[in-house]
């Protein structure tokens, strides 16, 4: 498949070499309007063009996919650009920044019998296989609650050529440490409890107009779930957690802990989080990618995914711009009526790595 890349930023550089390690990809184009990018682009993809503008990199190389790693806002013209120009795509998170635009992209994409894929990367790391295995095992029961904190000691910094401090500015961003983080944390809820978010509260402190830290609380089926970031924290930290009628389930970075029976196992897992470009993770994830093209109901589930995430977090803005209300999510169109995605993808026909073994060791 001819792919090309859109924004050869920190997470494009990475993806660039990701793709060396992707079977059956082949990187044709980058797009990055900053001059120093595309040179530095071009020095490191000798024989890849680099392109300013979109419209010249569609028509000269035609890719028969586009993969967007370009800050959110610009999102949502070039996905329609890009299907109007027969790609595939699949674009980082969030998606969107508004909700609204999504029904819309969705008809284009079916109408034109392409993919619109969403990078929830999350759900191919090794804390959701632990987390997967141990719901699919039983270990659990039923679950009951969920708890996702993220803690940064200040955002992610963006290429010095750009500018470095995007997540900071709405207008760039779509919003910020919500947008960011909170989007891994809405498709991690939906997708371990099998159900779509169904109602929000959320609210958010600021510092000079910008997100610093959110609390979230999700409902999700009957699951609850409170999700909490920070950029202001003293340390960097992913925890999360999982209860049900018969046990718990932590990870804290590293290390998954399963709580059953007043005893505790503990698992090491690998590949950390602390890569924050998680390019270990996108062989999997670009294979569901290919699979979704060849079946349109992987395609339409993992969409009505993204569609349900962008829909959620602007409920949580919209809880937010009051004093933290509940809120109940008026889910788009594509999601009604359709069964939030499994956690136990059938395996494709193709062999699809939708859920690969998780690998661990038992330290204890
Ligand atoms: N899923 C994940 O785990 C994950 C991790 C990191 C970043 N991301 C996402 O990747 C995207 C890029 O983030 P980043 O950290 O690489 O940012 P970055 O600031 O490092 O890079 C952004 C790049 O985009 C370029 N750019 C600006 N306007 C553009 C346009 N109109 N078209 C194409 N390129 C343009 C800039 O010149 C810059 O090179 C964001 O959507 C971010 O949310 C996702």
């Amino acid at each position: 498949m001819r792919v090309a890349l859109l924004g050869f930023g920190r997470l494009g550089e990475a993806r660039a070499g990701a793709y060396a390690e992707v079977e059956d990809a082949e990187l044709v184009a980058i797009l990055d309007p900053t001059l120093a990018r595309r040179r530095r682009g071009e020095s490191l993809l000798p024989g890849i063009p680099a392109y300013a503008r979109l419209e010249d990199l569609l028509r000269e190389t035609e890719p028969e996919a586009v993969d967007i790693c370009s800050p959110p806002v610009y999102h949502e013209g070039q996905i329609r650009l890009s299907l109007a120009h027969g790609c595939h795509v699949l674009c980082e998170k969030p998606l969107v920044t508004r909700a609204g635009a999504l029904t819309e992209l969705a008809e284009q994409a079916r109408s034109a019998g392409r993919v619109l894929y969403p990078a929830h990367n999350y759900r191919f790391s090794p804390a959701m296989h632990f987390f997967a295995d141990t719901l699919r095992a039983g270990s659990l029961g039923t679950l009951r609650q969920g708890h996702f904190q993220i803690v940064r000691t200040s955002h992610a910094l963006g290429v010095s050529e750009w500018h470095p401090d995007w997540r900071r500015d709405p207008a760039i961003a779509g919003g910020g440490i919500l947008c960011d983080h909170g989007t891994h944390c809405v498709y991690m809820a939906s997708r371990l409890s099998e159900e779509w978010p169904r109602a929000v509260s959320c609210t958010i402190d600021r510092n000079g107009g910008s997100e610093e830290t959110v609390r979230l609380e999700l409902e999700t089926g009957s699951v609850r779930w409170t999700v909490e970031l920070t950029w202001t924290g003293d340390a960097r930290r992913n925890y999360y957690e999982l209860s049900g009628s018969l046990g718990s389930a932590v990870v804290d970075d590293d290390r998954g802990y399963l709580h059953q029976n007043g005893s505790t196992t503990t698992w090491a897992l690998p590949s950390a989080l602390s890569d924050s470009t998680h390019r270990a993770w996108f062989p999997a994830m670009f294979a569901e990618f290919r699979h979704a093209i060849s079946d349109p109901k992987c395609a339409e589930d993992v969409l009505a995914e993204g569609v349900a995430t962008v829909s959620t977090l602007e409920h949580g803005y919209a809880s937010a711009r009051g004093v933290g209300e509940r809120l109940e999510i008026d889910l788009p169109a594509i999601c009604r009526g359709r069964a939030a995605p499994s956690l136990t993808h059938e395996p494709s026909s193709n062999g699809a790595p939708h859920e690969p073994a998780l690998e661990v060791t038992d330290v204890q």
